[in-house]
Order: structure tokens, then C-alpha cells, then sequence
């Protein structure tokens, strides 16, 4: 395996590696959650595209009120202020658009990794889990338009993972040398900085169902107080699951929730 390349982590590093514009991001050594700190930033006026990166976080969190394990220089760590013009309905395509654009610069930088969505915002390589990404958004007083949001992202890069995750989930270093943290920082800062356009043309819609692992597969949907099995029949246009219950046959779509799979 290549040597991995030096790996120094700084904002005149991730500004070095993108000659389109973008805001000077703020780099921590430890942080709580970077989503914090970005949630912050927004609501001061920072703008489209400032993001916050730490080496390490003490309360990383995933969907759902999960710990994401955030551990000093094994991954990317980063939250992303964004103020693309959407409804509140359209934030599920801000998070799908998300996983397409975060995956596409990974292979970009990382031609070996191969890399397949889990609806609605895991990106899984070789079966497990890469990466995680976890929206949170702010609206207008009507409730009706999107002020802001805070798009969090935690890639797995290297090293060892804690026992508990070590069969679900898998560090970029497996299949290939990760890029520099700085470099796919900016490559993924620049890329989500066009995402109100790239949402309005709707393409990566496409893309986002090319690379998705669960479409045709029977599923788990996970809700606040009931578990079923479904059949996946697709994405919609609003990127919501289209699904068929296995109990009953009954069609219909879910705009949000969680799914589990069993990879065989
Ligand atoms: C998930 O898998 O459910 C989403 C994981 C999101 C983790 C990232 S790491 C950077 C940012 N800060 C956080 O506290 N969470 C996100």
C-alpha cells in the first residue's frame, strides 16, 4: 500500500487546495460537535459555505440522537453552513443531494472506492458504513422557507474502528490511501457551495438512484414505535422511499425515518 501522504490540518491547507472561492473555515482541535459550531456561525450571518472542521470531537452525533465516533485525526470531521434557497419540504434533497455530491468527490480523489448510498445519507463501501451525514435545518418564522442549514459530514478515513462498529462499519484506508484531510475538505466545500443550483435541475436525482444499495432489496423500516418490512421500489423526486409492505402489500412513499438491511 502507498505511504499516506502528510495529513496537517489548517485552514491555509484546505484554502490551498481549491481556486474557486470559499469562505475561510474554522479549524478546531477538539470541539463538542462541529454541527454546534456551525449552528452558531449561522445564526451570526456566516455565509453560504463556511464550514467547521476538528480534529477530534467529544459528542460527535449521527441521526436519531447517535453518537458518531469522532476520534483525534481518523476521519473528517466537518459542518457546513449552507443557505441554498429551498422549502422546508425540500430539505430531504439537500441531504440526498449531500450523500451524491460527498461521494462523488471521494472517488474523485479515491478512483479505487466504489461507494453506493443507504437512504437516505449513509454512504456505505464494501457493505459497511463510510460515511454519515446529518442535516439540521433553521426556518423562516412562516416555517415555510429554509434560513439555513448545517449540514454535518464524518467520513471514516483510518485506523482502527471501536469493536461495536467494527462489522458495520469501514475507514477509506481499506481500499485506498485517503487524500489529505484538507484536500477533500475543500473539494467537498466547493462542490456543496453550488448545491442550490444542482438541487434546482434535479439530476443528481439519477445518481442518487444508481448508487443506491436497498432499491429492489427487502428492508427494515425503523420508526419511533413500530418496525416492518418493505420492499424498495425506488426514490422519488422529492427523494422520498418508495416502498411496499411485505405484511399487507399496501404501496406508499416515507419522507423521512430510517431503514436497516442485512448485506449477504
Ligand atoms: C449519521 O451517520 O447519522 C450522521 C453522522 C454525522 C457525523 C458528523 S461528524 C461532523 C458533524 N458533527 C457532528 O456532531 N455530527 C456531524
Amino acid at each position: 500500500m502507498q505511504k499516506r501522504k502528510e495529513d496537517s490540518l489548517s485552514a491555509s491547507a484546505v484554502l490551498s487546495f481549491t481556486n474557486v472561492s470559499i469562505p475561510c473555515p474554522e479549524i478546531y482541535e477538539v470541539i463538542d460537535s462541529t454541527n454546534n459550531r456551525a449552528k452558531v456561525l449561522a445564526e451570526a450571518g456566516a455565509a453560504n459555505g463556511t464550514a467547521v472542521i476538528a480534529e477530534r470531537q467529544t459528542a460527535g452525533r449521527g441521526r436519531l440522537g447517535r453518537r458518531f465516533f469522532s476520534p483525534k485525526g481518523r476521519g473528517l470531521y466537518m459542518s457546513l453552513v449552507l443557505r441554498p434557497r429551498l422549502s422546508f419540504d425540500q430539505l430531504p434533497l439537500l441531504t440526498a443531494y449531500a450523500a451524491v455530491a460527498v461521494a462523488e468527490e471521494i472517488e474523485n480523489l479515491c478512483p479505487d472506492a466504489s461507494i453506493e448510498i443507504k437512504w437516505v445519507n449513509d454512504l456505505i463501501l464494501t457493505k459497511r458504513k463510510l460515511a454519515g451525514i446529518l442535516t439540521e435545518g433553521a426556518f423562516d418564522a412562516d416555517g415555510k422557507g429554509l434560513q439555513f442549514a448545517v449540514l454535518g459530514i464524518g467520513i471514516n478515513l483510518s485506523g482502527e474502528l471501536p469493536e461495536e462498529v467494527r462489522d458495520i462499519a469501514v475507514t477509506l484506508e481499506s481500499v485506498s490511501p485517503p487524500p489529505t484531510r484538507a484536500e477533500m475538505a475543500a473539494a467537498i466545500i466547493a462542490r456543496m457551495m453550488r448545491a442550490e443550483d444542482e438541487i434546482a435541475n434535479r439530476r443528481f436525482l439519477a445518481e442518487y438512484r444508481r448508487r443506491s444499495c436497498i432499491i429492489g432489496k427487502e428492508v427494515l423500516v425503523h420508526t419511533a414505535s413500530d418496525v416492518y418490512p418493505v420492499t424498495v421500489l425506488g426514490i422519488g423526486d422529492d427523494a422520498s422511499l418508495l416502498v411496499r409492505r411485505t405484511e399487507d402489500g399496501q404501496e406508499g412513499s416515507l419522507a423521512a425515518g430510517e431503514v436497516s438491511v442485512r448485506f449477504s
